[in-house]
């Protein structure tokens, strides 16, 4: 694997088979270390700065505790209204300003290709926590390290795919580790908010199947797992097609039952009534744990771009 020391995270294409497999085993290495410990030594006096010009609980809290437990600092920018991106700053300036301070910066901004920009400016690593409807990379490998710690094994995977397919950035940068493991893929969304047909042909190209479906049903029963998401209603410019296509997929305890084979539930969360919570005591829902996950991944890859793994 080429060394991600100094590299920036940005896209769920940059990795190869051969680099998941070792940020999942580091994930797994930090999971251990640190059981019966508070926190660890290894980024002792390096400094993440979160940048979130997006509202966030996950990627920011996980990324900030993955720095703590790790025994570095943290510098944090939580939303535009409180920066001076609310004066007009440019997300370069707000870059090469916050290199000026930290070690490495984690960056989540309503703009595709903002990240990139910010990577362009900044002297340090710059990791991408969401640009857009673009891409999620972290939350594409802690989604892989947790399909990894719920099955045993990334082969022979079959997975059904959820929701707002077109606005998922979770989803467009998961399809690409995915891809790596040769995963066949339903994709289960209203019409409105089917998977980008760029994305859909790249995979197609890469020979991976898929079928496209409205019916999470006839999915889900084909699957191994599913990847719900939430109709992401800030990413419409017209709320009447929002009204349109919400609560139209909906996993509640009837579903279950009807269901014909154990699943694996995942959800990168948060989510809104696409889950309804009698689920979450279903032994494969595994949406909290996939949370737990997001910081030894994080701790993972903040340990590798700092050059310490
Ligand atoms: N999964 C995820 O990105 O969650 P947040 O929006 O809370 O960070």
């Amino acid at each position: 694997m080429a060394s991600l020391k100094g590299k920036d995270i940005l896209h769920g294409n940059q990795f190869s088979k051969k680099d998941i497999d070792v940020i999942i085993k580091t994930a797994s290495n930090f999971e251990k270390e640190l059981k019966g410990k508070d926190s660890l030594t290894l980024l002792r006096g390096k400094i993440l700065a979160t940048l979130f010009f997006e509202p966030s609980t996950r990627t920011r809290l996980s990324f900030e505790t993955a720095m703590q437990r790790l025994g570095g600092g943290v510098v944090s920018m939580a939303s535009a209204e409180s920066s001076s991106a609310a004066k007009g700053e440019t997300v370069a300036d707000t870059a090469k300003t916050v290199s000026q301070y930290a070690d490495v910066m984690v960056i989540r901004h309503p703009r595709i290709g903002s990240a990139k920009e910010a990577a362009d400016a900044a002297s340090i690593p710059v990791i991408n926590a969401g640009d857009g409807a673009g891409q999620h990379p972290t939350q594409a490998l802690l989604d892989i390290y947790t399909i990894y710690k719920e099955r045993g094994s990334l082969k022979n995977l079959t997975v059904s795919m959820v929701g707002d397919l077109k606005n998922g950035r979770t989803v467009h940068a998961l399809v690409e580790l995915l891809s790596l493991f040769e995963a066949r893929l339903y994709f289960v969304s209203p019409d409105l908010l089917r998977m980008p047909e760029e994305i859909t042909s790249h995979l197609k190209g890469k020979g991976i199947e898929i079928v496209e479906t409205e019916d999470m049903m006839e999915a889900a029963n084909a699957s191994d797992l599913i990847y719900m998401t939430r109709i992401q209603k800030e990413r419409f410019t017209d709320l009447s097609e929002y009204e349109r296509v919400k609560g139209q997929y909906i996993i509640n305890e009837d579903f279950l039952k009807r269901l014909k084979k154990k699943v694996i539930i995942l959800h990168p969360l948060p989510r809104v009534d696409e889950i309804a919570p009698g689920v979450d005591s279903y032994p494969g829902a595994a949406y909290f744990r996939q949370v737990r996950n997001g910081v030894f991944i994080r701790m993972a890859l903040l340990a590798m771009v700092l050059g310490k793994r």
